[in-house]
């Protein structure tokens, strides 16, 4: 046993090589006791501590710290867990993976998973989700023709959640249309309602009939974009990334509002995430005018850039298909379509990211990748 050298906040701790600083706060509150044992919940609450809560002895051994606080309970730490929570390594975190760029030439490779495999057997779900994960999209084949099919395809990742139109949205065109719910023109690209303050994570998209002429379904992995879109103008990407841009969604009900980065970065790393663009619900920009000298240029450009062929993943969706895919990383459209030759329906829903994520890390540890 090593004794330590308290100071008035916290300790040094020697951690093979190197020495460590804690926070005496950070330590009590993180004590292994601290957390129920059935819930893994932190049961225990740092606010009843005093504010010069410091402990009265602190001894290493060559595998654990243990402090004795001034109310008499014992702490123990490993020093390896110590360790690993100042790399800044925290948890770890599986569903933390690389996002693999894809571009117009993806359709060939797209992960294909078949929704009676997912039914049957979560592994194919852990490989789905990873899909998601890596590449943002993935294409589910062998669909049944119902509401229900769609609804249990979502319920293996997590909830549907609700936007404002509801727990999901038809998207429909009748060859003798009694009105015009939804036009057969096209549909630019765009993610989906980022007007809301938290927009839909993952979105499913089931083809129930395709009957149609044209009509051709548009991706466009923003990842692959962005990316280069910083190397080849870094001012640019820079606006894109820090204006808070306004997007607005109005009907007789609804008046919704949410600001929103273009460029989305991840918190974990820095990388391209992902973006929010839909020119059809952006509100009316309200930047300095001085400032629309700057966001102008940026916004033109990486929307012009969205559109380049290198980028754009153009197929058809098959009836009995589902895509699925990361609303705030995957741009999506759909090229015009003959309205007269043939039935389209189209039924979509969401679930929030997080689920995705969750479920992988559960799913993953159980089915490990052989
Ligand atoms: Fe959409």
């Amino acid at each position: 046993m090593t004794q330590l050298e308290l100071s008035e906040k916290g300790l040094h701790v020697p951690l093979g090589g190197y020495v460590a600083y804690f926070n005496y706060f950070w330590l009590r509150d993180n004590c292994p006791s601290a957390w129920d044992p059935d819930t893994q919940e932190r049961s225990f609450d740092i606010l009843e501590e005093p504010d010069d809560l410091k402990p009265i002895s602190a001894e290493t051994s060559d595998t654990s710290l243990s402090l004795m606080w001034p109310d008499g309970h014992q702490s123990v730490y490993e020093l390896a867990w110590l360790a690993r929570w100042h790399r800044g390594e925290n948890h770890g975190d599986i569903a933390v993976r690389s996002r693999k760029a894809w571009y117009g030439d993806h359709y060939s490779k797209i992960g294909r998973f078949s929704y009676t495999d997912l039914i049957a057997q979560p592994s194919f779900v852990a490989d789905w989700a990873e899909a998601l994960l890596d590449e943002g999209i993935a294409l589910v084949t062998r669909m049944p023709n119902s509401n229900d099919g769609l609804q249990s395809l979502c319920e293996l990742i997590g909830t549907v959640r609700a936007s404002f139109s509801g727990y999901s949205f038809d998207v429909f065109s009748k060859k003798n249309p009694e009105n015009l719910a939804y036009t057969a023109k096209a549909l630019e690209l765009h993610t989906d309602l980022p007007p809301e303050e938290l927009a839909p994570g993952v979105q499913f998209l089931h083809c129930r009939i395709n009957d149609a002429t044209g009509g051709d379904s548009l991706f466009v992995d923003a990842v692959a974009v962005a990316t280069e879109f910083k190397q080849r103008y870094p001012e640019y990407f820079k606006i894109l990334c820090e204006f808070k841009t306004p997007f607005r969604y109005t009907t007789v009900d609804h008046d919704v509002r949410a600001r929103q980065h273009i460029i989305e970065l991840d918190p974990n790393n820095g990388e391209v995430s992902g973006i929010s663009f839909s020119q059809h619900l952006a509100d009316t920009f309200d930047f300095s005018q001085e400032q629309m000298d700057d966001f102008y240029p940026a916004f033109r450009k990486f929307g012009q850039m969205m559109q380049e062929p290198k980028y754009l993943m153009r197929f058809r969706l098959n009836a009995g298909e589902c895509v699925v895919f990361d609303n705030h990383r995957i741009a999506h459209g759909r090229a015009a379509f003959d309205e007269g030759s043939g039935d389209r329906f189209l039924r979509g829903c969401y679930v929030d990211r997080g689920e995705l994520r969750s479920k992988y890390r559960v799913l993953r540890r159980l089915h490990p990748v052989a």
